[in-house]
């Protein structure tokens, strides 16, 4: 990744929508590409407002937004709601949805027709599928039905029970060949970009040499094409310190907490509303109303 400074980006009302060939032509500049997680308006909102490069509703949403302890209970019906929430926030990142756990793994048609309720009923413009095996053969045939695909190796959450938990990848020569076998197949399959999830940066920085679509990094060293953190990591929007490649820029739980503990303060010592917050009624108006009462 280039290191040198880049013009900063135009005001968001002349932004344009971002494609796929600016992000490879990202690439081939060194530009870094930034992704980002939402899964609703207001996210959305706030991705679009900041300039981001990609948008992922991904299916970390299950956890950060829905509650449940891992990404595998979310349903298609429960993603599809949050990318097009997401989508009506956004006018010009790329908008890229995960395909939640069990809904394109049985077969190429069934791939097809979950990415297609993405792109046709919430607005996604690409889609995201983890691993390798037979992820690069659906990846294929998604991408020949129309449908631009982004790849995702290393750490893949919705297999984490298989890989031995939520932990880095790639820490042996074997398992980092495993990791450069999946990647260079999904490229190789169309994908248009591929995420690289905890893996050592050592060996996201060789794997770099032949990677020819966009790599977005996460938890894997500085030399990936572009960067992408979870929402609600970067803002401190959870309980937790979060995985060793978190940076947190705000504290955002905290302020939440403080902010309504204000207001249940104010509420319980009748400081809240006040004057300010309500509003008049002429005076006429009012006794007429208080006759009407009796
Ligand atoms: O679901 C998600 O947020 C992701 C990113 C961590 C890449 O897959």
């Amino acid at each position: 990744m280039s290191t040198t400074p880049i013009a900063a980006p135009a005001p968001p009302s002349e932004r344009l929508p971002v494609t796929l060939p600016q992000l490879a032509e990202k690439k081939r500049l060194g530009e870094p590409i930034v992704m980002v997680t939402a899964y609703d308006f207001p996210s959305a909102q706030v991705a679009e407002a900041a300039g981001v490069d990609v948008v992922l509703v991904g299916d970390s949403g299950a956890m950060t937004v829905l509650g449940y302890p891992s990404t595998v209970p979310v349903s298609v019906q429960e993603m599809l709601m949050l990318c097009a929430a997401a989508r009506r926030g956004l006018r010009t990142p790329l908008l890229v949805a995960d395909l939640p756990f069990g809904s394109y793994e049985a077969s190429n048609e069934q791939a097809i027709a979950t990415a297609q309720r993405f792109v046709k009923e919430a607005g996604a413009d690409a889609v995201k599928l983890e691993g390798g095996g037979s992820s690069v053969e659906r990846a294929r045939a998604l991408v020949a039905a129309g449908i631009p695909v982004m790849g995702h190796v290393g750490l893949t959450p919705q297999t984490a029970t298989a890989l031995g938990g939520y932990r880095a990848q790639g820490r042996t020569a074997q398992r980092a060949h495993d990791v450069a076998r999946d990647a260079l197949a999904l490229q190789e399959a169309g994908c248009f970009a591929v995420v690289f999830e905890a893996i050592p940066a050592a060996v996201a920085q060789a794997l770099m040499e032949r990677m020819e679509v966009p790599v977005i990094g996460i938890g894997a060293g500085a030399s990936t094409d572009g960067q992408v953190l979870v929402f609600h990591d970067l803002l401190g929007i959870r309980e937790g310190v979060g995985a060793r490649f978190v940076k947190r820029y705000a504290d955002l739980q905290a302020e939440m907490t403080a902010g309504v503990r204000a207001y249940t303060e104010d509420v319980r010592t009748r400081r809240f509303p006040g004057p300010d917050h309500t509003y008049s009624i002429d005076p006429d108006e009012l006794e007429r109303f208080r006759a009407l009462l009796g």
